[in-house]
């Protein structure tokens, strides 16, 4: 079985010598492959060549010429552990029962204003995660030139297309109007102000003309990651997470907090992902994070936390649940302080603490063995997602 110590280690052969196992393959066949420090062009092949292996030390996140089509021998193995963790993590929205949801929202037994949040939470989410996967796939992907990486971003846009189907499954479920939820992204000005904030970062990526390689280019893209991972991802998520499962811990809406648990443990993976990369590619490319570049992402951060506040106070605009919008300013705070660390910059908000200290157990729900095994026990039985 491959491990991974079973990288190549190359540097101990002698200079000079070639320092990779060949293989005879035609000319033109090797075009963009690397031999140690100079790159094989086509025009440099008048007979018939050798290929070199893949060197661990060749691999880069970003900018980077070794073939992106071999996955072996691995240089992230954060990237390929959160790949197999996020495959044990496998879950499906139609399998989570929604009969008592059903129920409570035929009845009378919710609030005006229970019934709002909901909406506009789903408002938010419907449309969030289909964004979350287009950005993947037509921007991020491209630009993330490391297999391993590649294989993670392959699963968390398959997440990405379920925690969609989710939302979509409870508002089919509870038989809403999906014309009103679905178009909320438009017509809800604190849902299209978050939007607005995040499309011109996402345009970026997708656009067909955008290429990495300059300093410019690659602080672009690196604050275009910053945006998704730990201002998409990391804040605008957690008021409509916090709202959805504080309505399961009361033993209402439990079918759709069970999903919406599975979707943070499934989005806080993709957070702690985004930020190795993010880390990695600071690392690698020490020049673009300038002090000017830290302040510039303090700021979005900043930015992130007002529109986050603005849509707890639209969603919630007399409190409920036991829940004001008071407590979710500490929050977001809280949590923004929490993503400058992940990520290096200083904190925005010193001494900010966490009112919903609940909420670290939801994101540690452990659901990790192999799903097929598992499931239906766990979903008949409620397991490790009762709500007390
Ligand atoms: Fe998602
Ligand atoms: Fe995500």
């Amino acid at each position: 079985m491959l491990t991974f110590e079973d990288n190549i280690k190359p540097s101990s052969l002698p200079s000079g010598m070639l320092r990779t196992t060949m293989l005879d393959i035609p000319a033109g066949m090797v075009a963009g492959h690397q031999t140690g420090d100079a790159r094989i062009d086509s025009s440099m092949l008048a007979a018939p060549v050798k290929a070199l292996r893949i060197r661990v030390e060749d691999k880069r996140i970003i900018n980077c010429n070794a073939d992106v089509n071999q996955l072996v021998p691995f240089k992230y193995k954060w990237a390929w552990e959160k790949y197999l963790a996020a495959c044990a993590n496998h879950w499906m929205p139609q399998e989570v029962n929604m009969t008592a949801d059903i129920a409570l929202w035929k009845s009378d037994k919710l609030s005006n204003d229970e019934r709002l949040l909901v909406k506009r939470n789903l408002g938010f989410f419907t449309t969030a995660d289909s964004l979350a996967a287009n950005n993947i796939v037509l921007g991020t992907y491209r630009h993330i030139s490391n297999p391993e990486c590649r294989q993670y971003l392959l699963r968390q846009a398959f997440e990405e297309a379920i925690h969609t189907h989710a939302y979509q499954y409870i508002v089919e479920s509870l038989g809403l109007d999906e014309g009103e939820i679905f178009n909320m992204y438009h017509e809800v000005p604190s849902i299209r102000a978050k939007d607005e904030f995040l499309l011109p970062f996402i345009d970026t990526l997708t656009n067909p003309a955008f290429k990495t390689g300059s300093p410019e280019a690659d602080r672009q893209l690196l604050r275009s990651l910053i945006v998704f991972a730990c201002i998409m991802e990391g804040l605008f998520f957690y008021v409509g997470f916090v709202q959805i499962l504080a309505l399961g811990r009361q033993n209402k809406m439990t079918g759709a907090a069970e999903q919406y648990q599975y979707i943070l443990r499934d989005e806080s993976m993709h957070l702690n992902f985004g930020v190795d990369v993010i880390n990695q590619i600071k690392m690698e490319n020490p020049h673009l994070w300038t002090a000017e570049f830290r302040e510039e992402v303090r700021g979005l951060i900043q930015k992130g936390v007002e529109l986050e506040y603005a849509y707890a106070e639209d969603t919630m605009p007399r409190g409920v649940l036991g829940l004001n919008a008071t407590m979710f300013k500490e929050y977001l705070r809280f949590i923004a302080n929490r993503r400058c660390q992940q990520i290096g910059v200083d904190v925005l908000y010193p001494g900010a603490t966490n009112p919903f200290p609940w909420m670290a157990e939801m994101i540690d729900l452990k659901k990790e063995k192999n799903f097929f095994e598992t499931r239906v026990t766990e979903y008949q039985t409620g397991g490790a997602l009762s709500w007390d």
